[in-house]
């Protein structure tokens, strides 16, 4: 097990994907967290991560030095390394004008085990402190035109530090210094692969619940479809799934949970048909905080009536993936930017023991392989995420049954020609959304008056940054064609042509 110590940076997850991508296991921690937590976790290496503060300054995060002393190999990057150096007796100071360094970076690295293999001189760059004097015991292994400590080690210690982040992709060589920590330094076995995950989420799962009984929310998306055959193989029978159809699901969907769930892997369904209650909670609402809020508490609602009926529950599993833990603000130090539903908007007197969440650590392209080697069918794994909130958050506005319907004509329109064309796969996220604006049209010799479409297709890895998916002109004339002729109620497709950020995926 690698730590990574989490100190707010925007990189980490990316950090612990590259460690990950090594097959070693690894976990992010909050640079809050107790050093007897982080002892007892007994881990091989230690990464301090990036983050936006000063190290110098007295409420940037921190940490013990004791971790220093624990004997485990420690790799510092960006602010990591700059704490590194405040902590053990160097000097970081404010760059002038010269020592900042953003983007590309031409770099001279010295001998060191960090460095082995890699003949490039360029790394990426993103500070405004720099480190102006070492710590006691260490030596510069890299420099820069500008910044004369680019990389510092203490051998006899263990302790690495870069200035640059070699987690990003546009650092030439970043993934030999991250694997040359791991296995050059850490010495770990790289041993981690989805298959041992499964293994040891199975085991881990058993011993949690025993006997006792957890109920599962399944959307029939991938996250939480995964999370429930996850279960489902540790505990059988104990599990039962309650399918909540909120009437805010793409066309067809509902049937194809029952299908695959209930027909194919043999599991407790339960489908609760509440598409009137959640429009009618729904009724008159526009504000998309709001209606993420509703819609996630009478999810849970919803689950606690029907658990009731089903006799005591102990445990609700849920679907989370690290993506959602982040970007809801429970990542250390990261802003609040939506609250996804099944993090952020919890009630707080859910009423069930304890909730597991067996993928919270995971990356959505893990997810996907550990789905497809539980024998989860591929069209179900490579159906883009769709947002728990569903179409109540597509359909910006007040949300009805005719629009939702209206949506849901027009993004099954566009999903089957992406698929004709053979973009799908290629694509992250595509969907519709329903603005709340008419247009006029004309229509044979009919002056048409009916809602504009919006699609949106994205490229991106985890979703936390996209780009707008450059989309062939005849596919998107062929997508247009069909949706203004062949859904009643609307007239008029675009095109949305931003990137996250500063936009973000949804629309609301
Ligand atoms: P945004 O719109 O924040 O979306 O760029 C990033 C990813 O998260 C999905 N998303 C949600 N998922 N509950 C969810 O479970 C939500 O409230 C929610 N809002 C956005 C979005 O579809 C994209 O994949």
């Amino acid at each position: 097990l690698v730590l990574v110590i989490d100190f707010g940076g925007q990189y980490n997850q990316l950090i612990a994907r590259r460690v990950r991508d090594n097959n070693v296991y690894c976990e992010i921690l909050p640079c809050t967290t107790d050093i007897e937590k982080i002892k007892a976790k007994n881990p091989t290496g230690i990464i301090f991560t990036g983050g936006p503060n000063s190290a110098y300054l007295p409420d940037s995060p921190t940490i013990s030095t004791e971790i220093f002393e624990l004997g485990v190999p420690v790799l510092g990057i960006c602010y990591g390394d700059q704490l590194i150096a405040h902590l053990l007796g160097g000097k970081v100071e404010k760059g002038g004008k010269q020592q900042k360094e953003y983007g590309k970076t031409e770099i001279t690295y010295k001998e060191s085990a960090l460095f082995e293999g890699i003949n490039t001189n360029s790394v990426w760059m993103s500070h405004t402190d720099y480190i102006s004097e070492l710590p006691t015991g260490f030596e510069v292994i890299a420099y820069t035109a500008d910044c004369p400590i680019a990389a510092m080690q203490n051998v006899e210690r263990n302790i690495y530090g870069v200035q640059f982040h070699p987690e990003v992709e546009h650092c030439l060589d970043g993934d030999k210094v991250l694997r040359n920590f791991l296995y050059n330094i850490c010495k770990v076995k790289g041993d981690w692969t989805t298959d041992s995950f499964i293994e040891d989420k199975i085991k881990e799962i058993k011993e949690k619940v025993g006997d006792r009984k957890a109920l599962c929310g399944l959307s029939g998306g991938v996250d939480s479809s995964v999370a429930a055959v996850l279960m489902h193989r540790a505990i059988g029978d104990n599990l039962t799934c309650v399918f909540v159809d909120h009437g805010l699901l793409r066309k067809d969907e509902g049937d194809d949970v029952e299908r695959i769930f209930r027909d194919k892997f043999d599991m407790n369904l339960i489908r609760v048909n509440a598409e009137d209650r959640f429009l009618s909670k729904l009724k008159g609402v526009t504000e998309p905080e709001r209606k993420r809020k509703i819609i996630g508490e009478e999810f849970i609602r919803v689950f606690e009536e029907e658990s009731e009926k089903l006799g005591k529950m102990d445990f609700l599993v849920q679907g989370t993936i690290y993506a959602d833990v982040i970007e809801s603000g429970h990542g250390n130090g990261a802003a609040t930017i939506k609250s996804h539903h099944n993090v952020g908007g919890l009630p707080e007197d859910v009423d069930f023991q304890e909730i597991i969440e067996p993928l919270r650590e995971l990356f959505k392209d893990e997810v996907r392989r550990i789905g497809l080697e539980l024998g989860i069918d591929e069209d179900l794994i490579y159906r883009h995420p769709f947002p728990g909130p569903g179409l109540g958050i597509r359909v910006i506005g007040e949300v009805t049954k005719e629009k939702c319907d209206i949506l849901r004509e027009a993004d099954a329109i566009y999903m089957e020609e992406l698929k004709k064309a053979g973009l799908y796969k290629e694509i992250w996220q595509a969907f519709a959304t329903l603005p709340d604006v008419k247009t006029v049209g004309v229509m044979g010799d009919e002056r048409t008056y009916a809602y504009l479409v919006g699609i949106r297709a994205v490229s991106s890895s985890d979703g936390m940054t996209s780009d707008w998916y450059k989309m062939p002109y005849d596919v998107l004339e062929k997508i247009s064609n069909r949706i203004v002729n062949e859904v009643e109620g609307a007239n008029r497709v675009v095109y949305d042509i931003t990137s996250k950020p500063p936009g973000t995926i949804e629309w609301e």
